[in-house]
């Protein structure tokens, strides 16, 4: 044990409930309990084998076994993301000062706050939220102020209840549609109020589109990009993770503002040496590829040489749609009102009466065996909810979530 006293920063970093979670998950599995896991949210499914195919080709070629001595990530990689955007939404986006590789969006959304916070800065953050872009304003010596997402409005913030004086002192906004964990989706009417606010009281926004490829029922997120104005004022942070089944592999990038793509490469470029290029080279190749055969899927042709390489990626969001559709029409059929969400792959699950969120999901994990996220871990305005995840390991068709159901309507008291 080391008597060195660590930074005081670290003290800022609020109690991980995810902890708890993973404790209790931990000791009901010693015990030899079977549970049904709704809680992590990562792809169940394996990455599609023709990216691995491609990822061992490029790692074959000993020029992907150096430094990246480019500027913003390898060029291949940034020039299929350049083309993928263009295609998928219409944007045109320059490689060389518009987009940045990150090693997924996890770490971007992190070291932006660094290269924007100040101590004394605040940053506008919705609440819940996924907990990176406050935990980063926080140790950056920033105050993170909470934007409450509720379902009375539709889980967007409402940015005219911002007071004028902390907006004037915010750096960032920041988005994330798709959303995690509510499963909300963004209109293009929002982005464009949310580019109006950043305009007016010159901010940055930074949209997480880690989601965009996951919509069911043909639902395609918008990109924050496609507002006009969006570029003088937005940045948004994509990933393959969710995309391709690859959040093992750490592969995303960021796009737009290129003076905030300069200001996170100036951070990265002292903090990290980029990424395995065989990953980018693959990650790219795979990007285009999912893009063209889903057009193809969509329009319904059969000219196998104009389809990409099967990745497969329609079978994994249709495993999701019908876990979701098992899901909510089985804990409708329990009392909740529940709206099927359109894309993401969360359940936003309010708690019955006489339970916290805390209190919930201890009673589905120990008298159900059912584990599920509870909503404070998001921030405050997530308490009152639980987080259930579409991605369940061991369930091929859905049985796993099915029996989630018939165990919470035997185990769980639930008077409305
Ligand atoms: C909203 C959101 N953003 C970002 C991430 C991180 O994604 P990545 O694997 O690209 O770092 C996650 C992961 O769960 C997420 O839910």
């Amino acid at each position: 044990m080391t008597t060195v006293q660590r930074a005081k920063r670290l003290d800022l970093i609020p109690p991980y409930l995810f902890g708890e979670i993973a404790a209790a998950k931990r000791k009901a599995i010693a015990e030899g309990r079977d549970l049904i896991d709704l809680g992590i949210g990562d792809p169940d499914q394996p990455t599609p084998a023709p990216v691995i195919e491609k990822l061992a080709q490029f790692a074959r070629n000993p020029e992907t076994h150096r430094y990246d001595e480019s500027s913003a990530g390898d060029p291949q990689f940034l020039h299929a993301c350049a083309t993928w955007f263009q295609k998928r939404f219409g944007v045109t986006l320059d490689p060389d000062t518009e987009l940045l590789l990150l090693i997924g969006s996890k770490e971007g959304l992190a070291h932006l706050c660094w290269a924007y916070v100040d101590p004394g800065d605040y940053t506008l953050v919705p609440d819940p939220a996924y907990t990176v872009p406050k935990v980063n304003t926080l140790l950056a010596g920033g105050t993170p102020y909470p934007l409450p997402l509720t379902a009375e409005n539709k889980f967007l913030p409402d940015l005219s209840a911002i007071p004028t004086d902390v907006a004037r002192k915010a750096k960032i906004l920041f988005l994330n549609y798709p959303h995690n964990p509510t499963g909300a989706v963004a209109t293009p009417e929002f982005f464009a109020e949310a580019v109006r606010f950043a305009r007016e009281y010159d901010l940055l926004i930074c949209q997480d589109c880690a989601y965009s490829e996951v919509g069911y029922e043909g639902y395609q997120a918008p990109s924050i990009l496609q507002t006009p104005g969006a570029r003088e004022v937005a940045i948004e942070t994509h990933s393959l993770s969710k995309t391709l089944n690859m959040t093992g592999w750490r592969i995303g990038f960021a796009a737009g503002n290129a003076d905030a793509i300069a200001a996170l490469n100036k951070i990265k470029s002292n903090v990290d040496s980029k990424q395995f290029a065989a990953i980018d080279r693959a990650a790219g190749w795979a990007l285009l590829q999912a893009h063209q055969a889903n057009q193809t899927d969509q329009a319904g042709q059969a000219d196998q040489a104009d389809m990409g390489a099967d990745m497969g990626m329609g079978a994994t969001f249709a495993l999701y749609q019908r876990r979701r559709d098992l899901l909510v029409e089985g804990l409708n059929g329990l009392g909740w009102r529940l709206e099927k969400p359109q894309a993401a792959f969360y359940v936003w699950l309010p708690c019955p009466p006489g339970y916290t969120s805390r209190t919930f999901a201890t009673a589905l994990l120990e008298q159900a065996g059912v584990l599920v996220i509870p909503g404070l871990g998001y921030g405050e305005h997530g308490d009152g909810y639980v987080r259930l995840s579409l991605t369940v390991p061991d369930d091929k068709a859905g049985e796993r979530v099915q029996e989630a159901v018939d165990r919470i309507k035997k185990h769980i008291p639930i008077r409305w």
